[in-house]
Order: structure tokens, then sequence, then C-alpha cells
């Protein structure tokens, strides 16, 4: 496996292509490619374009359909519920974003949540088009059990992903995009391939006991909450408005959205995934929530640096600052990240990867 050096734009056309093959329409394989690249300009390779070829999959056996479009179901002033109908499932996503954003502007805050769709890849992608807004953001998601909690043994909580966007002034919106486990399951898997430790406190063994070999996930063992009690306390919260709220497949029910998964129950994934926008500007004014976010980012950079620190980030920023160098420079995929567009080009039927191969990573 090699790394390889590509520009955001031609691994995006590169990706619109893969989804037209497998009967994506022209507008909805350029938006899902766009929102998988833009996780990957981010560093985010985990979840970018390294899960199409395992999402498209899907498509060929009917577990989604590229035919089919999401829909509001039921409604009220600052809240909606979507079915998604097994449709694209970034484009469901990103509907249903721009929905809350739409309910925000007139109530002030929308909650919109979505039923009956499948992996929205990186969470922070959507809290992020409402700070394009000038709105705070959450989106999350419930997902398949791969999460012990405080006391058990074995799987009980997905990683249930949940991330936050804030306009934060003269600052770039600050995000945080997180799994409430403590690391992602993919981290895992990844480490698993390229047969490298995981850090202590990822991951418990069959027993319920924490190891650094991700030798046997998924298989058996399960990943620990972040912060213990705290990550558990917040994946359930995840699971009760993405999931509960929704109608949506809870935890053990829940297929996986990866095909084929051994042990797996029948049938599509039926994930539930909830969108919030808040307008905090109607509560304020758009100048004084600019003049202190502004004022909280600064104090936040200016604090004390511990011995050995060389920078205070704020959440997001080194995701902005390496999606900035991405797009002068063009970004270095991993080895897996190539390995798995290298198969999708093989799926999709595309003779060859328009990547600088080879490149030390
Ligand atoms: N769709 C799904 O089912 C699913 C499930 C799990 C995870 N995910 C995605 O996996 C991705 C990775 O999740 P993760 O838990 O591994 O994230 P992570 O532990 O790498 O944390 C990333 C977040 O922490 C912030 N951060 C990191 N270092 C920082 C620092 N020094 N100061 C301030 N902020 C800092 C980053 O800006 C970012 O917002 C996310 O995009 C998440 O949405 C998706």
């Amino acid at each position: 496996m090699n790394s390889a050096r590509v520009l955001p734009d031609t691994l995006e056309a590169f990706a619109a292509e893969a989804m037209r093959r497998y009967g994506l329409r022209e507008d909805d394989a350029r938006l899902s490619a766009h929102i998988l690249v833009m996780t990957d300009t981010w560093g985010v390779h985990t979840h970018g374009t390294r899960q199409l070829r395992s999402l498209l999959k899907n498509f060929s056996i009917g577990r989604l359909d590229a035919t089919a479009t999401s829909e509001i179901v039921r409604e009220g002033p600052a809240w909606a519920l979507v079915d998604g109908h097994h449709s694209v499932p970034f484009v469901t996503a990103h509907r249903a974003m721009q929905l809350a954003i739409a309910k925000a502007k007139t109530a002030g805050i929308g909650y919109v949540g979505v039923v009956h769709t499948s992996h929205f890849g990186a969470a922070g992608y959507y809290a992020v088009m409402a700070a394009e807004q000038h709105m705070i953001g959450i989106a999350m998601c419930n997902a398949d059990p791969q999460m012990s909690v405080p006391g058990s043994r074995g799987k009980v909580l997905g990683t249930n992903p949940i991330a936050y966007a804030i306009p934060a002034g003269k600052n770039s919106p600050i995000f945080l995009d997180i799994a409430t486990s403590a690391a992602a399951a993919n981290k895992i898997i990844r480490a698993r391939l390229l047969g490298q430790s995981i850090p202590a406190g990822w991951l418990v063994d069959a027993e319920g006991r924490p190891t650094t070999d991700p030798s046997g996930f998924p298989e058996t063992g399960a990943l620990m909450p972040m912060a213990a009690h705290k990550g558990y306390g917040f994946a359930l919260l995840v699971e009760t408005l993405a999931g509960v709220v929704t109608g949506a497949a809870l935890t053990r029910e829940q297929p996986s959205w990866v095909p084929n998964v051994l042990g797996n129950p029948p049938g599509p994934a039926n994930q539930g995934q909830a969108f919030i926008a808040i307008d905090a500007a109607m509560m304020t004014t758009t100048d004084a929530f600019d003049e202190r976010m502004t004022w909280l980012g600064n104090y936040i950079h200016a604090a004390p640096r511990a011995e050995g620190a060389e920078r205070i980030y704020l959440p997001g920023e080194i995701e902005w600052e390496k999606r900035e160098k991405a797009l002068a420079e063009g970004m270095i995929l991993p080895p897996d990240v190539v390995d798995s567009l290298q198969g999708l080009a093989q799926d999709a039927g595309i003779d060859m990867l328009p990547f600088e191969m080879d490149v030390a990573g």
C-alpha cells in the first residue's frame, strides 16, 4: 500500500464519477463527492472518500436507492421529521440541515430528525453548514453497537458521533466533531489493517479488559466510551435525539451500514440523525455575538501555555489549516485510503486513478 498526492478538485471529480456509475443522479453525486472530499481536506481520512467503496455497494444490493428522495413527514414551526427513504444519505443529511437552518431563520431554532437513512460520514460537515449561515449548528447520528458502557462487557451502544459548529467572529468557525467513543471505530480498524497497536483507553477485549491490541476488533471486544461515564452519557443523548425521537432502529436492532457484517440484523441500515440550528443573533445581535465570540477565541488562544506546548487551538482550527494547505498544494492520502479508492475504481470500471502515486506521507 502506498500514499498518493491529489488535488481536492481531482478527487472530487473521481468520486462523483464513481457515484454516477452506481446510478446516482448528477447533483447527488456532486454534492456527496463535495462532502466526502471536504472531510478529506480536513485530514479526517477515516470518514472521507475512503468510505465510498463500502457505501456504494449498498446501492448494488438494494439497501440504498439512488432514485429515492427524502421527504418531510411531519413538521411544526421549529421542527420537522424527515423520512430518508434510503436515498443517498449525504444528500438527505444536507437537506435536513438546510431545513433546520430555514426553521431557525424564522423561529430562532430548528430541529430536524431523520429516519430510514444510512451513513452520513463526518457529522462536522453538517454542523459547519449552519455556522456558514451565522448559526450554531449541531449534528449527530445513532449507529450500530460498537461501544461498551461502564460496567458492561461487549458492545452496547453505537459510537454515536456528535458535532457542533459556532461562528467565531474574527476567528474561523469553531467546530468539534467527535465520536462519543474514545476513538472512532474506523481508527481502530485502520490500525488493525496497518498492523499497529492503539493507545490505551480505546478498546476492551472479549472479557471487557482494556487492551492496546486491535487485532480482535470488530469481531470481539468493544470500544470504550470517551471519558468513561461522560462519553456514555452523551452517546445516550444522541441515541435519544437521533434514534428514539425519529423512530429509527435502536442499538442492537441497527444493521451496520457496511454490507454483510457477520451477525448483523438483516435489512438496510435504519439510522436516525438529528440536525439543530440556533440563530443566536436573534437572542442577542450579530455584532454582539461576533464580538463576544472573537473575545472568547482570543482569550483561549492567549492562555498561558503548558511547558513544551507550542500552540493552543480552538476546536476545528487544525482542520481549517489542513484544508487551506490541501486546497493550495493538494493533500497526501494515506495508504489505506488509496487502497480503498483503487478498489472503488476497479468496482466502478474506472481505468485510472488520477493521483500522483507513491508520495512519502
Ligand atoms: N457517521 C458515523 O457513524 C460516525 C461514527 C463515529 C465517528 N464519526 C466521525 O469520525 C470522525 C472522527 O471522530 P473522532 O472521535 O476520532 O475525532 P477526534 O478524536 O480526532 O477529535 C476531532 C475533534 O477534536 C478537535 N481537536 C483535536 N485536537 C484538538 C486540540 N488540540 N485543541 C482543540 N480541538 C482539538 C478537532 O478540531 C475535531 O473537532 C468525526 O468526523 C466523526 O463525525 C462518524
